[in-house]
């Protein structure tokens, strides 16, 4: 069982192969979290302590008993407006102006199998393995409800946590806030690792010590997007990749989100985070619930890198669904760093045609194909094939395509309508805008009502349209700018605060109508490359398209900071050309391909003018693409430098029976008399002997332990892959 109940002291407590939760409610009934870290025998109610604490208030109910404060005591959920002065899980309103939210227990279900989230994405369990926990909660004096849902998936350690308000009164109650999760940590030290970054730079890691400071990490731009992403990691100061407690928390979430962190006056640690309050407010009619996104919470007491490795085999077995989780995905060429929007028939066959030759398994017809659309100021929301440009029907196309022995795939940017559409002219009330303000554009463009259901009917219709219209087995999501001007023509006055996250529903439901009407086409996510790389977008599409910078050397650390959270099968990771479309840095040809084959594979340039001595290189790179997929797919991943630490970057991928690994390192910078480069190898079987490419055979315990000596001839921007196998 993972989920128990100890009934006599009302102990709730979780339970994986490597973690332990705990929590308590008290005989007041108030929700006390325990513990959550390494697996322990007992339970742990001796960790609450009752104290005096001035200017820390008492409930009124216990106001003889001076030691009992909401505000110092470490809660599941916290309250708002009743004396805890930390961050609130939940801020309302009442139809009479009062605020207060006092929530207690009232009683508990445990069920088998992953609770579902309407509407939403949320992690599923096909095998069976998990359990759930459903707590009941009660305000105190208002005809309010909070249900708190815990998934625990006892293999990869992970809890998922949600939680349900519902108001069950007469009157109506305005939602504020309304958080997926709270954690209090109620001692210890602990820094926190977030992933700040900006478009084209996504994921740079930052890490910081928690302090008294209130850190609020958040994004306001109706996006998870490229400059924060809604994961961050609290662990130990001493910890590393290799040592150390750690535990994640994420949101499965694609719009705005803020994510709390603050030591208290008595040093606990409360972590809160869900949708992004600012310009929320939601109505709850009589009758009526909100629920929130859910939250992953993963801990390993073994450092970074194992942490990680847990999130990678859940992402890939819990949250991302199709049937390309375990279909081969074919090694992609897509034309947009090629072409641009300036391309036609003939451009678009030679690409393809010089792509089919080298090995190449999919071409993915990018931007520019329908409406107007020749630039990127007009056109988005004409979702009609432009067969001038295209030289026929797309049916036509794809199948000039598959005669090549490749598949075909197709690019929408499905929530954006370009002013200058036949859309726009048709429709002006279907785009975010406030009356009589002109909108903030991005890119040009603005971007669509997706709450509304005519809306989202209209996309479904023209979008299924073209898929049926031609034999295409994949679609690139794009989405490409911040939400603002978050405005409905179709929602009265109190409820323009439910835009933002109208949007994000919308978008959820009808990404879940493509899925399950095309199952068997594959959607690689996208908002200007990493913009939406989050746990709700991988729901609907197993790859994202990382960045739209594809210098490989930048890449390397936007890869980094990605595995902290996400398995490289989700990482849309492509070969492009010199001088770099983004940086102009010339990276060596064999360097661009060790770089992407650490992700979901393509290219995205012109192979036509390849030397021929390049398309030999391109005719390797596909032969080690196919010998390496199921390792780089299945295997175990090991981060063995850090950007800035080092000189060069190293990471390696080790099969689940640890028969066999490959190790790439990338040189990213040069110096003057250079001192040796060492790496030492992780993840193998100690007893093991593995021979390398070169034929030099070694223990595991001699690579992990001695290190190797790599790539001393290498010079800047070089790459090698060491293959290791064992010798069995
Ligand atoms: C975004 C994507 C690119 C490309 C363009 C097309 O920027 O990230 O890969 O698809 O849009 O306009």
């Amino acid at each position: 069982m993972a989920i128990r109940f100890e009934e006599e002291k009302r102990i709730f407590i979780l339970e994986t192969a490597g973690s332990c939760y705990q929590m308590q409610a008290d005989e007041y009934g108030v929700l006390l979290h325990l513990y959550y870290g390494r697996p322990v025998k007992g339970t742990t109610e001796h960790l609450i302590h009752h104290e005096d604490v001035a200017f820390s208030g008492n409930p009124y109910d216990l106001s003889d008993y001076r030691k009992y404060s909401l505000d110092v005591l470490p809660q599941e959920f916290s309250s708002c407006g009743v004396g805890d002065y930390r961050e609130k899980s939940v801020e309302l309103a009442y139809a009479d102006g009062s605020f207060g939210l006092d929530l207690r227990y009232q009683s508990y279900e445990i069920h088998k199998g992953a609770y579902k989230i309407e509407g939403m994405p949320a992690a599923h369990d096909e095998e069976g393995k998990s359990e759930t926990l459903i707590i009941h909660m009660k305000d105190t004096v208002k005809e309010v409800e909070v249900d708190l849902y815990y998934g625990v998936f006892p293999r990869q350690d992970v809890i998922t946590r949600t939680a349900v308000l519902r108001n069950v009164g007469e009157e109506k109650v305005t939602l504020y806030k309304m958080m997926s999760a709270n954690i209090d940590f109620q001692y210890g030290e602990k820094d926190l690792i977030y992933l700040p970054g900006k478009w084209g730079m996504e994921r740079k890691v930052e890490r910081t010590y928690v302090n008294h400071a209130a850190i609020h990490l958040d994004s306001r731009r109706g996006t998870s997007s490229h400059h924060m992403n809604p994961s961050v990691i609290l662990c130990d100061p001493l910890a590393g990749e290799d040592a150390g407690e750690c535990y994640s928390f994420q949101l499965v979430y694609s719009g705005g989100f803020q994510i709390s962190v603050q030591k208290d006056q008595r040093g606990t640690i409360r972590l809160c985070g869900g949708i992004q309050p600012d310009q929320f407010v939601w109505q709850l009619n009589a009758g009526e619930s909100f629920i929130a996104p859910q939250a992953v919470l993963c801990y390993s007491s073994d450092g970074l890198g194992s942490l990680s490795r847990k999130l990678h085999r859940f992402v890939n077995k819990h949250i991302c669904r199709g049937i390309y989780m375990k279909k081969k995905r074919p090694i992609l060429i897509n034309n947009w760093e090629a072409t641009y929007f300036d391309f036609n028939l003939e451009k678009l066959t030679g690409i393809a045609a010089s792509a089919a030759e080298l090995g190449i398994e999919m071409m993915v017809l990018d931007d520019g194909w329908f409406g107007k659309r020749n630039n990127d100021k007009c056109g988005l929301g004409d979702w009609f094939v432009n067969e001038e440009k295209l030289g026929g029907s797309m049916g036509a196309l794809a199948e000039k395509i598959n005669q090549m022995g490749m598949k075909f795939g197709l690019w929408f940017e499905p929530e954006m309508i370009s002013e200058d559409s036949d859309l726009y002219r048709a429709h002006p009330d279907w785009a975010l805008t406030q009356p009589g303000r002109k909108p903030n554009l991005g890119r040009s463009q603005m971007v669509l009502d997706m709450g509304r259901q005519e809306v989202r009917d209209y996309l479904f219709e023209q979008i299924s349209s073209i898929l049926k219209s031609a034999n295409i087995s994949y679609v690139k999501w794009d989405m490409n700018r911040s939400i603002s001007d978050a405005y409905s023509a179709a929602l009265p006055v109190d409820r323009q605060g439910e835009v933002y996250h109208r949007f994000v529903l919308g978008t959820y439901d009808l990404m879940e109508r493509i899925t399950s009407a095309f199952p068997e086409i594959m959607i690689e996510g996208c908002s200007g490359g990493g913009g939406r790389y989050d746990l709700g977008i991988m729901y609907y599409s197993p790859q994202i398209w990382c960045s739209d910078n594809t210098d490989a050397i930048n890449r390397t650390s936007i890869q980094y900071g990605s595995s902290l959270f996400y398995p490289i099968s989700t990482v849309g990771s492509h070969v492009s050309v010199c001088p770099n479309h983004q940086t102009r840095r010339v990276v060596p040809f064999h360097t661009r391909a060790v770089v992407a084959m650490a992700g979901s594979f393509g290219y995205e340039m012109d192979l036509q003018k390849l030397s021929e001595e390049e398309k030999e290189q391109v005719r390797e790179q596909v032969r080690l693409y196919h010998k390496y997929y199921d390792l780089v797919h299945e295997g175990d991943y090991y981060r063995l430098t850090a950007p800035g630490k080092a000189s060069f970057m190293a990471w390696e991928i080790v099969s689940e029976d640890k028969k066999e690994a490959l190790v790439s390192v990338v040189i990213t910078e040069i110096e003057g008399n250079r001192c040796p480069r060492w790496i030492q190898i992780k993840g193998l079987d100690p007893e093991m002997q593995y021979e390398l490419e070169d034929g030099s055979v070694h223990y595991g315990s001699d690579l992990m332990y001695a290190g190797l000596p790599v790539a001393p001839a290498l010079k800047e921007y070089e790459a090698c892959q060491i293959y290791l196998k064992a010798l069995i």
